[in-house]
């Protein structure tokens, strides 16, 4: 089966992490900014990572070069392109402000240039879909609450917020109050959760931030309440396997765990997290766990089945995709 044509959604793509070592070198020549790397090949010879937090700070390095609205539009149509070849019609895409204004660049200048780039994707490709601003949990709750102050006159060119960065000793709860305050703006909300951190921080992510899907959730397998709970509630996962491997959560595509997560019921699909550091978009994703797990193409539909079901796309959209895999079948 061609998983390229089956219609799909991605809902776990950190732009920023689809910034490739080319890119990066481009971007600083346009700025006049010098690079500790001399080429995109010594760049590159860095992404072997013991841990999220290894990832993360090369990851906030190599986003020094985003330094305005041009560079934005320029990394995101490149991402919505490598995706439209990969089939996906839907982009629910995180990015991360909090390290751009450090670099002095606007949120309305972020905001213009993602806008304009996803524009341009619906006329050339037909992708459609949405931005989540990501709050940096590492960076404590009143940093968040002095980005909401920003980004509320902004929230009408928002789909949602989430929760991203390290994880581990940084729990959902204390960004209860800047997450009632989005949701109250209508804006979706999701959290990463259970990548490193424990199940706790998932049931935190569903009770206090009022999360619609948990990214990563991988943990939720240690706790069979939350399991129950999360079947019970159709909470999407959104799982991303090439980073697992490479963030050494799992050892092996093929003993990852998302075999026990459909078998347990769940709701998962299958996402590229940081497609230009894990060695893989969304088609290379797919393919990696339809190896790794020898995975049937009923299988294969009902994970592009699932990031349908679990986008926030408008329901007629959604069924219009859905009826497409359901054709696809027979
Ligand atoms: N986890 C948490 N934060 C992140 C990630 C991730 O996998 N990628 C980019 N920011
Ligand atoms: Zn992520």
């Amino acid at each position: 089966m061609d998983l390229t044509a089956l219609p799909k959604a991605e809902l776990h793509v950190h732009i920023e992490g689809t910034l490739e070592p080319d890119l990066v070198f481009a971007l600083a020549r346009r700025h006049g900014l010098t690079l500790p790397w001399d080429d995109p090949e010594e760049l590159r010879a860095e992404y072997r990572f013991a841990d999220l937090s290894g990832f993360l700070a090369l990851y906030y390095d190599c986003m020094t070069v985003l330094r305005d609205g041009q560079d934005f539009y320029d990394l995101a149509l490149a991402y919505f392109e490598r995706a439209a070849h990969d089939g996906v019609r839907r982009v629910e895409a995180f990015f991360d402000p909090q390290v751009h204004l450090d670099h002095g660049v606007a949120l309305a200048e972020q905001l213009a240039g993602l806008h304009d780039a996803l524009a341009e994707a619906g006329r050339r490709w037909g992708v459609e879909g949405g931005y989540l601003m990501c709050f940096l949990r590492d960076r404590g709750p009143a940093p968040a609450q002095r980005l909401w102050q920003l980004a509320q006159p902004l929230a009408h060119r928002l789909l949602g917020v989430g929760l991203d960065s390290a994880e581990a000793g940084f729990p959902p709860e204390p960004f209860g109050p800047v997450f009632d305050q989005a949701r109250r703006a209508g804006l979706h909300a999701v959290a990463h959760g259970g990548e490193e951190g424990p199940p706790s921080y998932i049931w935190g992510a569903l009770d206090r931030l009022g999360a619609e899907r948990v990214d990563h959730g991988l943990r939720c397998l240690e706790d069979p309440a939350l399991v129950e709970r999360l079947v019970t509630e159709r909470v999407t996962l959104t799982g991303c396997p090439l980073s697992n491997l490479r963030l050494g959560l799992v050892d092996d595509m093929r003993h990852h765990p998302l075999s026990r997560m459909l078998e347990a019921g769940l709701r998962v699909c299958v996402n590229s997290d940081d497609p230009a550091y894990f060695g893989g978009y969304l088609g290379d994703n797919l393919e990696a766990v339809r190896q790794g797990l020898s995975l049937s193409d009923a299988t294969m539909v009902e994970l592009c089945r699932d990031s349908i079901r679990g986008s926030f796309a408008e329901p007629g959209r959604r069924a219009a995709w859905l009826a497409e895999l359901d054709r696809a079948l027979v």
